[in-house]
């Protein structure tokens, strides 16, 4: 019975019991599989190792896939728009941060470290701690220099070719177990008191994702890379912990008109999940992500790893069974445009905040005035930014971002107010 699909119903409770025999079933299904050896060229692909499992060609060939998809919802997908063209006011909320020189919408793990070797966003002084999540050299170096590698400037791996994303990035080497190899993640997961090496594997079909696609900042002075989970994953919790100026880390980079310290939030990818109606059910990234697939009468795990709304059938209808491709998508464009239309209601606000704060430092009102906006602007920036910036528009976990971005708008809306503008 390999192929077998978890009956789900379409109430909640029944779901997500059933759901969660899936998981058993899923786990003895893997478990008990022997596949015979094969071989697979390794050359021009990075990371690529021989797993002691078969069918490896067919996850190697899925992961090095080269395609580039658009999302039917026109939001996510793989072509790499230029998203300062699409949402013009980027360019005022990110001015003095690399994000004004360049901001794309991203595509797949194959193109990872040629898109940041060629990024303008990246000079001789960027920090070595920028390999981390694109490469799987990554492993090498840490075992050779440790945090050592985070100080280090980018052009001296970019001289060693390190290569992309490959598989021991999120796979053992020899046994084919799923793990992480991102330095930092660990470090903030043994903080969080959870052991990585204990973890389930459904547990670990998120973790291996969430150890790149989050929420970081470089420590001051090392450079090593941090995650700001102290106070919790959520983005107010993210914004209380900033406000302790964690080793004096207090800005990602200062506006250079309103002269405001502002942060930058990075794809806060999992911890949006996190606090979604999936995660809650226990799904994991990788349930949408990498759909199951039956290939010579196996099943199979689809390593190419995309916009799951390219694939609904085998991404979502299996568990949302008796809805069809269009309900789903329709379902998640309801999401996003409604998310995508409170954002931009946001990007006016804060651009009008901008320019407030700006007017007001012109007409020489009190540095306390000033100061007290531009905390207020920082704070509001940093809402709408964790859902701007995060790759799902928003459909990860609806409700969580429209609340964030109601509250974003709320605080910039009174910006101008606060300097008498
Ligand atoms: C492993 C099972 C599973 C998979 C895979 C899955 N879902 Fe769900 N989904 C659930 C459960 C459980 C809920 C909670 C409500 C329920 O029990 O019906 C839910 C709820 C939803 C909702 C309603 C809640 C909301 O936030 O609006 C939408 C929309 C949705 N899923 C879309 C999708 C899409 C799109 C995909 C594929 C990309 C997908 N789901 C894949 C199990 C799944
Ligand atoms: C219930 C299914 C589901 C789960 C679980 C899920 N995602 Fe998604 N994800 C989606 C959908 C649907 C989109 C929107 C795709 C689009 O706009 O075309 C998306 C979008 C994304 C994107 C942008 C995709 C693109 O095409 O640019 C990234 C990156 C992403 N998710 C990462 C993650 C990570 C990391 C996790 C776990 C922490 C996760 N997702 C969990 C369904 C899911
Ligand atoms: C981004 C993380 C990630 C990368 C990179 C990755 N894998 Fe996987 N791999 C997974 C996940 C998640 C599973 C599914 C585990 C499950 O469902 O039991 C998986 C499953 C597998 C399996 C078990 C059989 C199957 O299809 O479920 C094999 C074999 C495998 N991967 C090989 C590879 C190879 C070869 C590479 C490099 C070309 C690679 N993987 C890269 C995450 C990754
Ligand atoms: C080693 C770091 C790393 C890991 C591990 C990783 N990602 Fe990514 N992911 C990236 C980077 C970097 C990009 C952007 C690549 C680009 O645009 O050049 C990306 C892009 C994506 C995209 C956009 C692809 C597209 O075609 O639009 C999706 C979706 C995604 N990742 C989901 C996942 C999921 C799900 C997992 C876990 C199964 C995962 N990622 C694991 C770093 C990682």
């Amino acid at each position: 019975m390999r192929t077998a699909q978890p009956p789900l119903g379409n109430s909640p409770r029944s779901a997500v019991g059933q759901w969660s025999l899936f998981i058993l079933m899923t786990g003895w299904i893997l478990s008990s599989c022997t596949p015979a050896p094969s071989r697979s060229s390794s050359e021009s692909r990075p990371g690529f190792t021989s797993p002691s499992t078969g069918h490896q060609s067919f996850q190697a060939s899925t992961f090095y896939t080269k395609e580039m998809n658009p999302s039917p919802t026109g939001y996510g997908g793989g072509v790499p728009y230029d998203k300062l063209e699409r949402y013009p006011q980027l360019n005022v909320l990110y001015a003095g941060s690399g994000f004004a020189k360049e901001y794309k919408e991203d595509r797949s793990h194959t193109f990872a470290w040629e898109d940041l070797v060629h990024s303008k966003r990246v000079t001789e002084k960027t920090p070595g701690s920028c390999i981390s999540c694109k490469t799987s050299g990554i492993e090498k170096v840490w075992n050779e220099e440790g945090w050592g590698y985070a100080a280090r400037k980018m052009p001296e791996y970019v001289a060693m070719g390190l290569g992309s994303i490959g598989c021991t990035n999120c796979h053992e080497p020899n046994t084919f177990q799923l793990r992480v190899a991102q330095p930092g993640f660990k470090d903030a997961m043994a903080n969080r008191g959870i052991d990585l090496t204990k973890a389930s594997k459904q547990d670990m079909k998120t973790y291996v994702c969430a150890q790149c696609h989050s929420e970081y900042y470089f420590e001051p002075g090392t450079d090593r890379v941090i995650h700001p989970w102290e106070k919790g994953l959520d983005a107010a919790s993210m914004y209380a912990y900033y406000e302790t100026k964690p080793k004096g880390f207090d800005r990602d980079y200062t506006h250079t008109k309103s002269r405001t310290p502002l942060l930058k939030a990075q794809h806060p990818d999992f911890e949006e999940y996190s606090a979604g109606i999936h995660a809650a059910a226990r799904i994991s990234c990788a349930d949408c992500h990498m759909p199951k697939q039956v290939q010579g009468g196996k099943r199979v795990t689809s390593h190419a790893i995309g916009s799951p709304l390219n694939t609904v059938e085998t991404s979502c209808l299996w568990c949302h069974k008796g809805k069809t491709k269009e309900w789903m998508i329709t379902r998640v464009r309801y999401t996003q445009d409604s998310v995508a239309e409170l954002s931009n209601a946001c990007m006016d606000a804060l651009v009008k905040a901008h320019e407030a704060i700006m007017e007001g430092e012109s007409r020489g009102i009190p540095t306390s005035v000033l100061e007290k906006a531009r905390s207020q602007l920082r704070h509001a920036q940093w809402l709408w930014d964790y859902t701007a910036s995060a790759n799902s528009m928003g459909f990860h976990d609806g409700t969580g971002s429209m609340r964030n971005l109601a509250r974003a708008l709320e605080l910039a809306l009174k910006v101008p107010n606060l300097v008498g503008h």
